[in-house]
């Protein structure tokens, strides 16, 4: 167990929350107005099961420890040290050695890493790395608001873990090491990576001239995946509440210079594109993303990439172009407008037509119709009408096609990509999947054998689909990323409020519900697939479809759903 942890086992989240406001019995919670927004019927859960507090309406939550940094604004450190006055827990610094065990606690060891690293920037041997950053035009403030470290030796890091009880192979395979006698990060700026609390989760390692490779980054563990983290996230939250949107850029320069720039609300994303799993944490605080990735080849198949993930987020997406192909890091130092840039912002058919019409040679009727085709694509999940004719009007226009024909073939589409027809009774919050809810479910009440006795497709199907990866990963019995056991508590406080005063049987049949749900999404799944290349006119066509019909009455599914 960890400081924190074993600080939050001590102290009960009620009685922290009481200190500050009046709440109310509710069945096995409390209830409260929510001190984080104005409200006037309350909508702040406090479980002291659970040991957490989580406002349904604006969706700030946490523990004691959270809560305290929240209404304090306090940082972890700050309010780890009261609630340990609280707990009756003394602060050792040499917490691990106390203990006088080796441990194995990654979470530990990257913490002890950063220790040893802090401050190094600023000693005297280390000047050059110094001169580094500030010739890179980053200010005192910034290198210490990003905590800006070097390793400038390679031994003592291994050393000085090793004093500290961490496990000698562990620390081996933590990949902070080349050997026991070579840092990784030798002579490297070393960037932290820190998750949404602010905890060091992974490390990047740069060199300070043309060597190669440029960065060295910590491998993906348990507690740093990359298809999640947002670098900056814990400092641009605040700011991403206010300007009501986030800037997402590629990793720790961008991050860090737009920081600088005044663009609080940027955060990172590693070479890759914007994921579901990112959009989970970035919904908490904006609907409103724009994405600024590099103009390069890599990054324009990112910024595709990043649209077709979160296309059905119901979000608001712009994306910024950059002139002359620069990063933003080169362009706020290059006295460019960046506030330009984001005003000049476009929306995802600009993108797709503005990258179309480079690809495509729109003289030629086959290429005319696949780049028509693919912005319609992109426009097919838009819920408001006004909204697609105008899009419908700005494609015909520059294509120099009759709006008509248009919409015939944006229905022809739609009709094929329709979203699935959610049983509203089902989506208990927006941002939350009916099957991720089915997964908690399991979790929550021991369904696995429910489950499997119900569940007609197999692991193999659900394994296929990328939102599926919570319930394979509960039916499988896997362990959790910290995110994920964060996002399970989330929907299992959700489920625990509006099922309190319920039976066993109306949970299972509850659970049969969201089954059926998850067998309608793969029944419309198999659909698309089998019927994909067969003409709507052949008898092929009808034999395959009255099967699915079929198919669909013995799962207890209206056959609507599988409507042409
Ligand atoms: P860039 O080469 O564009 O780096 O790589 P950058 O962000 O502009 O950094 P500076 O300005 O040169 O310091 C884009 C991203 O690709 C990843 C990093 O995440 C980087 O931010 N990358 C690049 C690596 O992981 N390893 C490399 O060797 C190079
Ligand atoms: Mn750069």
């Amino acid at each position: 167990m960890s400081l924190s942890q074993d600080i939050e086992s001590r102290v009960n989240i009620l009685d922290i929350v009481n200190r500050y406001i009046q709440t109310k019995k509710a069945w096995v919670n409390y209830k409260a107005n929510c001190p984080f927004h104005q409200e006037k019927t309350p909508s702040f859960v406090i479980s002291p099961q659970k040991n957490i507090a989580y406002c349904f309406s604006c969706h700030k939550w946490g523990g004691p420890i959270r809560f305290l940094m929240e209404i304090e604004k306090l940082e972890f450190g700050e309010a780890v040290q009261i609630l340990a006055k609280d707990a009756g827990i003394e602060l050792k610094t040499d917490f691990l050695k106390e203990k006088g065990e080796k441990t194995a606690d990654i979470f530990a060891l990257y913490k002890q890493a950063s220790i040893y690293y802090n401050e190094s920037i600023y000693k005297e041997e280390n000047k050059k790395a110094l001169n580094y950053l500030l010739n890179r035009w980053l200010t005192h403030d910034t290198i210490a608001r990003f905590q800006l470290w070097f390793s400038n030796n390679p031994r003592d890091l291994f050393f000085s873990l090793k004093q500290q009880w961490f496990d000698e192979k562990f620390m081996i395979d933590s990949w902070l090491f080349v050997s026991p006698t070579r840092d990784k990060f030798f002579g490297r700026i070393v960037y932290p990576i820190a998750n949404f609390l602010g905890h060091v989760v992974a490390f990047t390692g740069r060199v300070m001239d043309d060597a190669l490779p440029k960065y060295l980054n910590s491998p993906a563990s348990h507690i740093f995946d990359k298809s999640s983290i947002l670098y900056g996230l814990h400092l641009a939250k605040n700011a991403i509440t206010k300007a009501d949107k986030v800037l997402i850029v590629e990793w720790q320069m961008d991050t860090i210079t737009l920081h600088q720039a005044w663009y609080e609300y940027a955060v990172g994303i590693s070479g890759t594109a914007l994921t579901k799993d990112h959009m989970k944490w970035l919904k908490r605080f904006t609907k409103h993303i724009y994405l600024c990735l590099d103009s390069d080849n890599p990054g324009i198949q990112a910024t595709f990439l990043s649209l077709e993930n979160i296309l059905n987020e119901e979000i608001d997406v712009h994306i910024v172009q950059i002139p002359n192909g620069k990063d933003p890091d080169e362009f706020i130092k290059g006295w460019g407008e960046f506030q330009e840039c984001i005003q000049h912002a476009i929306t995802p058919v600009q993108f797709y037509l503005s990258e179309g019409r480079k690809k495509f040679d729109i003289a030629s009727l086959v290429w005319k119709k696949a780049l028509i085709s693919s912005c319609l694509h992109s426009i097919v999940h838009v819920h408001s009408q006004i909204e697609v004719d105008i899009h419908i009007r700005e494609i015909a226009k520059i294509l120099d096609i009759t709006p008509d024909i248009l919409y015939g073939e944006y229905k022809n589409i739609k009709r094929w990509i329709k979203k699935p027809s959610t049983d509203e009774s089902l989506v208990t919050n927006e941002s939350i999947s009916p099957i991720d809810t089915l997964a908690v479910y399991i979790r929550k009440y021991h369904l696995f054998d429910l489950f499997s006795e119900h569940f007609r497709y197999t692991e193999r199907d659900l394994s296929e689909e990328r939102n599926f990866s919570l319930l394979t990963s509960v039916i499988q019995k896997l362990p959790h990323t910290e995110e994920q056991e964060e996002y399970i508590w989330f929907i299992d406080l959700m489920i625990e409020e509006e099922n309190s005063s319920l039976s066993h049987d109306s949970i299972v049949k509850k659970c049969l519900d969201l089954i059926r749900f998850l067998h309608g999404l793969l029944l419309q799944k198999e659909k698309n697939t089998l019927l994909y290349w067969l003409s709507l006119e052949s008898l092929e066509y009808a034999q395959v479809y009255n099967e699915l019909i079929k198919k669909a009455i013995t799962l207890g599914i209206k056959p609507d759903i599988l409507k042409k």
